[in-house]
């Protein structure tokens, strides 16, 4: 299976010690039996110097069948086969192996090497993985071979952001397999987030995050940022959504940036917005909990310094719009705030400032298209979007429009036709008087 191919590849097996008799045969140490098929070919070129055999383009078919058995380092140098290249090791090297020193470099396409390629190797003194693209390694990799002293793992690619390296970031500075690593101080992070970033700074961010972050949530790296002094700052997202929380985590790690509190029980912003702990948070998810209110944003300072804050999915029926207006004046990091799906109380006493508002902040307020009247009989404004609506739907709106008939309503149309029988009365009696000379009834017996 492991099928070298790489243009420029050289593939180094040596064994370590010059003492060592080479009297057992397989002492080049054997791939498993899925492993390394060393066919023969004429191209090839071995050359062997004392017990050191520098195979070029293959092993020669005469080291194939020959006397292998006397070689203690072989080398192979630029392996045949152009069309694909080694991107995988495949297999691994059998617990009967002798090999002390292991090298492999230069192979510009191995990315990934088996967790136990060398774990069984007990002979391993030595594992030289530098120069080829290396993203992760296993922690087996380090840990299983027995006699392992010295391990060289500069100019690779790491990729520091995906968790294949996390096992090392909570390795112990002290720890057996963290000293072996001679170049620990000269890795480099090659990969997304890291790109150019020293490999034990981000280690130590990896191990600082999992220290700090709160249960049940889990903690992740979203950017890193370098300060003026060439330290790295790391972003970190802290996700505690759906976990039937009734408040947020009392702690959160230091620099932590964005909170997700999707689809939890909350019923206040209060403590958010007012203790300390909270303040450096810039992104505030609270989508799906149960907030009636968020009257505690007004004069917060959590308020003019945030960046993104989502409510959408509470029981909100109104905010202060004043305050929301102030703060987002100030606000220089304003990037989203969300409020759909709530159930938006429509009178005209909220609607015509609340419009005005997300009118105004129509490019910071994102989901214009959600923020809709709650439910209601009145076909005009139930499930209205607001900022579109008509302010005639909720204000002076004609009184013969089904007012329902209330007992004042009542009363005055019984004074109104009380007074216009008295008018008229008085208008028949006046004719009357002016026609026949009588006076009314009324006055007869009047004294
Ligand atoms: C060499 O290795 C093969 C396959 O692992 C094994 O069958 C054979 O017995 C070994 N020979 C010696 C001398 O160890
Ligand atoms: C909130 O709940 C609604 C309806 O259950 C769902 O469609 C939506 O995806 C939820 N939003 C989040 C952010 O979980």
């Amino acid at each position: 299976m492991l099928v070298l191919t790489a243009i420029f590849t050289v593939f180094l097996i040596e064994r370590a010690s010059p003492h060592t008799h080479f009297n057992t045969k397989n002492n080049t140490g054997q791939l498993n039996k899925r492993g390394c098929a060393l066919s023969g070919t004429h191209q090839a070129l071995c050359a062997k110097s004392g017990h050191q055999l520098v195979c070029t383009r293959g092993i020669n078919t005469d080291w194939i069948t020959g006397i292998r058995y006397e070689i203690g380092h072989l080398k192979i140098v630029d392996w045949p086969g152009l069309s694909t290249e080694l991107t995988r090791f495949k297999g691994h090297f059998a617990s009967t192996s002798r090999i002390e020193k292991l090298s492999i470099h230069g192979l510009t396409s191995l990315w990934e090497v088996p967790a136990d390629m060398v774990s069984k190797m007990s002979h391993l003194r030595v594992l030289d993985l530098r120069g080829n693209v290396l993203r992760h390694l296993k922690a087996p990799t380090l840990r299983g071979p027995q006699n392992l002293e010295k391990v060289y793992l500069s100019d690779n690619k790491w990729d520091c952001s995906d968790g294949g390296l996390d096992w090392l970031a909570m390795e112990d500075e002290n720890s057996a397999t963290r000293r072996i690593i001679v170049d620990y101080y000269q890795l480099v992070c090659h990969q997304q987030l890291y790109r150019g970033k020293p490999l034990h700074k981000v280690m130590d961010i990896i191990k600082m995050v999992r220290h700090t972050c709160p249960k049940p949530c889990a903690c992740a790296m979203t950017h890193v940022v370098t300060d003026r002094a060439g330290g790295i700052i790391p972003l970190i997202t802290v996700d505690c959504a759906n976990k039937r929380l009734i408040s947020p985590p009392t702690t959160l790690p230091p620099s932590a940036t964005t909170l997700r509190l999707e689809g939890n029980k909350l019923n206040s912003i209060r403590p958010l917005v007012q203790e300390p702990q909270y303040r450096k948070l810039m992104d505030l998810y609270l989508d799906n909990n149960s907030i009636h209110a968020v009257k505690e944003l007004e004069g917060s300072e959590w308020f003019t310094t945030f960046r993104v804050l989502s409510l959408r999915g509470n029981f909100l029926k109104q905010i202060p719009v004043y305050a929301f207006d102030k703060a987002f004046q100030a606000n220089n990091n304003i990037m989203g705030v969300f409020l759909g799906q709530n159930p938006w109380r429509c009178d005209c006493h909220f609607i015509p400032r609340f419009q005005a508002l997300l009118l105004k902040y129509k490019r910071i307020i994102r989901d214009l298209s959600d923020i809709r009247c709650s439910k209601s009989d009145d076909k005009t404004i139930s499930q209205v979007q607001i900022s579109t609506m008509p302010l005639g739907n909720v204000c002076s709106r004609p009184e013969v429009k089904s007012v329902p008939i209330s007992s004042i309503n009542i009363v005055n149309l019984v004074l109104s036709f009380l007074i216009f029988v008295i008018v008229g009365k008085f208008l028949y009696d006046w004719h009357h008087f002016r026609t026949t000379g009588k006076l009314p009834w009324i006055s007869s017996i009047l004294p």
